[in-house]
């Protein structure tokens, strides 16, 4: 098995002086004690060329939070994952929650920018996840299944990542208990098989939502669990770091 990964999502957090100082930690401390597993940050658009620069040679990796689906173009305000290459990214979150919230938007955008992630070079990490009503109405597993089936494109077994992060336990403090966790990786992990055979069976099911140094050795020793998207806690280098740290070799 491929080692872990740990990334995270800084989301819209980080001025170029304290990010700096949050990814310069990082680096600092993964140079003293490398961490059993990939790591990678997130941060804003903004400083992904900045943070690239900071992370060179680190190992530590730097990606994005979203991309357009075009290469380039007319197209105000939008950054292609071609753009994000040539900053120095090497992957990008896509189709996360509160993206699918904010800006509506839906599997087939989610694919179709996840297949210009793989055609720029970059590692798709697509996120799905059941809302409450959905998991208190026994459809999760049809949920995620179907966000899975919309927003995975052909070839993205190989490359790409996915992420399950139920929305409610984002940036909530509540999980789901262990063994929800393992039944929903479980069937994500059967359902990539379905699609892409045995290149299904080496994709990286990351567990996000609420992930802390607290729960990150039990979440990161669950079956099919292959790492963690980490929002709030990435912020904070310790915090960050104690998750690397739990990791499974
Ligand atoms: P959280 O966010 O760790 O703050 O819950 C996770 C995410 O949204 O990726």
């Amino acid at each position: 098995m491929p080692r872990q990964l740990i990334a995270g999502n800084w989301k819209m957090n980080g001025l170029s002086v304290p990010g700096a100082r949050l990814a310069g930690a990082i680096r600092e401390a993964v140079s003293a004690a490398p961490p059993p597993c990939d790591l990678l940050i997130c941060p804003p658009f903004t400083l992904v060329g900045t943070l690239a620069h900071v992370m060179l040679g680190s190992g530590v990796a730097v990606g994005a939070q979203d991309c357009h689906a075009k290469v380039a173009g007319p197209h105000t305000g939008d950054v292609s994952a071609a753009m994000l290459k040539d900053a120095g990214a090497t992957a990008v979150i896509l189709g996360h929650s509160e993206r699918r919230t904010d800006h509506g938007e839906t599997d087939a955008e989610v694919r179709a920018k996840a297949a210009a992630a793989l055609a720029a070079g970059l590692v798709p990490i697509v996120c799905v996840g059941e809302t409450w009503p959905e998991r208190e109405a026994g459809r999760q597993e049809a949920v995620v299944a179907a966000q899975l089936a919309g927003s995975l494109p052909d070839g993205f077994a190989g490359t790409g990542v996915v992420a399950y992060e139920p929305v409610w336990a984002i940036g909530t403090g509540r999980t789901p208990t262990e063994a929800d966790i393992a039944a929903m990786h479980a069937m994500i992990r059967r359902v990539l098989g379905e699609r892409f055979g045995a290149a299904g069976g080496r994709v990286l099911i990351l567990y996000g939502g609420s992930v802390k140094p607290a729960n990150a050795a039990a979440i990161l020793a669950l079956p099919e669990v292959g790492g963690a998207l980490v929002g709030g806690a990435s912020l904070v280098a310790e915090d960050f770091l104690a998750i690397a740290a739990a990791a499974q070799v």
